[in-house]
């Protein structure tokens, strides 16, 4: 049983009102021409970073320090959010599958036990982001699962990337993919892709912002209809990509043939489907899909009678999927939990496609409030149907203006923001308009201080992981790389650089800065230094504090 009860921190003050804000891939990078944070005008952000030494710092957002496999993974909303929420660093998914895959638990546990069911008699469906991006999954994970035995007949799923990895990669990652099904062809086992689709467009949807997305993918691999039939998988993304404008990360839904034009691999009854993401906000809505028999967000037309796991269980409170092949992270005692549980009355807004990131990433991957008396969560619908380059302004004021009357309002000690921008319109590759996503962070960023100004209160302003700040591959030198036609190539995807973090604002104790003997220190450090801020000292297990209190 958790000792919820927090200490008084003896030299910080409470009831201050602070305002969290984390603008999603917004990391610190060279200043060159590809860095759209520099070329944007930013000048909020510049002030803090310049005028007060002691009150702005780097803190690690990738790799290690987020509890991701190695030091080149880069980082990523879920596992930021976490080690923002949680103060503690939990291996994460993508490290929880490779140790369970390198020691082979995960065929004996019961997850598998359960799906193996299925394999004399059905086929065994994967459903997922096929990459190596490893931020949603990971290609040499489907690769030692598929190799597998025990089943006989394999149909694949695959969802192009281009988000988390070079826009144009997809065309490998089948070629790699069909080649090891053929490889278990020869070994007898019938394997192959059935069907496919840009993962923004198909299947990976989040937050319910379009369940539309859901239901493209619901066709294509349940229903084995598509508006796109190919022979192959090769063959589907080589000719949907020569269209103009195409893009892995929009390919429409495709489903594989035979000679008859028969769709090879639609889901049926007797079957076992597994969706191989270990992360959970794009694929829990087609884990409802699979698993709830009342389901009223689109017509399924047939709802197969299948024994269905996730990689992971993608959300602990409402216990979905039911059967899972590795256990997720015991995110427990999240800051935000401790807070509450000691009076302080949280709010907490994003538009739809981040807000999960500053709720239910931000508690633990926990859907929902601790108590509803003293938390106030409020979505901002995104807009739908639309690629963010071309709303690049997405709903950055409309946010930032929620979170500037919850702060007036007095009614809340703590206002959390997720400011989407950066991110959302970075993962276009759109230059142009990342800039403009930019400058708008920075003007919300300025109405959230001139608030807290109002109010006496205290600003806490970071980020999750990097993005807007390098929109370019680069080699080892840091120079960008070029494509075979001479072409810049464009990085759609984060980074692996640090991130920084500022407070202030009227009521931070002019003696209150950051220490200097936490260099390495990364987002897992944010949340000790969060609870200091309202007055409490922080859980002994914690990640120290950024912040001390000098004498003078
Ligand atoms: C996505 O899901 O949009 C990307 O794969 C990762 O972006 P996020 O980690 O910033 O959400
Ligand atoms: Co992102």
């Amino acid at each position: 049983s958790t000792d919820w009860k927090l200490p008084d921190h003896q030299k910080i003050a409470k009831d201050k009102i602070i305002a969290v804000v984390v603008l999603d891939g917004w990391g610190e990078f060279k200043e060159d021409q590809y860095n759209c944070i520099h070329v944007a005008e930013t000048p909020v952000m510049d002030s803090l970073k310049t005028h007060a030494p002691n009150r702005w710092r780097l803190v690690k957002a990738h790799g290690n320090a987020v509890g991701l496999p190695s030091d080149d993974d880069m980082g990523n909303s879920e596992v930021g959010h976490n080690a923002l929420g949680a103060g503690r660093i939990f291996a994460q998914g993508a490290k929880l599958v490779d140790s369970a895959l390198a020691t082979g638990k995960i065929y004996g546990g019961e997850g598998f036990k359960y799906i193996k069911e299925s394999f004399e008699t059905g086929t065994l469906h994967l459903i997922g982001l096929l990459s190596d991006g490893g931020v949603h999954s990971r290609l040499d994970q489907l690769q030692v699962r598929a190799s597998e035995h025990g089943a006989k007949r394999i149909r694949v799923h695959i969802l192009t990337d281009g988000r988390d990895v070079l826009d144009g990669s997809s065309v490998g990652f089948v070629e790699t993919l069909e080649k090891d099904l053929e490889d278990l062809c020869k070994k007898g086992v019938d394997a192959k892709v059935a069907s496919g689709g840009g993962r923004m467009y198909v299947t990976m949807d989040r937050y319910e912002n379009d369940w539309d997305v859901v239901k493209r993918g619901w066709d294509a691999q349940v229903l084995g209809e598509a508006p796109y039939k190919f022979r192959s998988a090769v063959e589907a993304v080589k000719k949907l990509r020569a269209e103009p404008n195409a893009n892995d990360q929009y390919l429409p839904p495709f489903v594989i043939v035979d000679e008859n034009d028969k769709a090879v691999g639609p889901i049926v009854d007797g079957d076992a489907v597994v969706t191989f993401n270990f992360r959970a906000d794009r694929m829990v809505m087609m884990a409802k899909a699979l698993e709830y028999e009342n389901f009223d967000k689109f017509d399924r037309v047939r709802f197969p009678k299948i024994r269905y796991a996730g990689m992971l269980q993608y959300d602990g409170e409402l216990k979905l999927p039911s059967h899972y092949l590795v256990s997720p992270p015991e995110i427990d005692r999240t800051s935000g939990e401790y807070l509450v549980k000691n009076g302080i009355r949280t709010f907490a807004c994003s538009e739809t496609v981040k807000f999960g990131h500053v709720t239910f990433f931000w508690n633990g991957n926990r859907s929902g409030c601790f108590n509803p008396e003293l938390e106030e969560y409020v979505e901002i619908p995104s807009d739908v149907g639309i690629t963010f380059n071309q709303e690049p302004k997405m709903k950055a004021l409309e946010i930032s203006e929620k979170a500037k009357e919850a702060i007036l309002s007095r009614r809340f000690d703590q206002i959390r923001i997720n400011i989407p921008n950066g991110d959302m319109v970075g993962h276009t590759g759109d230059i142009a308009a990342t800039k403009v996503a930019c400058k708008v962070t920075d003007e919300a960023v300025k109405i959230i201080i001139d608030a807290i100004e109002q109010v006496g209160g205290i600003y806490v302003i970071t980020a999750d992981h990097g993005n807007a700040e390098d929109m370019v591959k680069r080699n080892k030198a840091g120079d960008p790389l070029l494509d075979k036609n001479g072409n810049i190539q464009i990085l759609t995807s984060h980074t692996l650089q640090p991130v920084p973090i500022a407070i202030g604002g009227p009521g931070l104790a002019p003696n209150i800065r950051f220490r200097q003997d936490l260099p390495g220190a990364g987002l897992a450090n944010v949340a000790a230094t969060v609870i200091n801020l309202h007055g409490f000292e922080a859980p002994k297990d914690y990640e120290p504090s950024l912040i001390e209190v000098t004498d003078s």
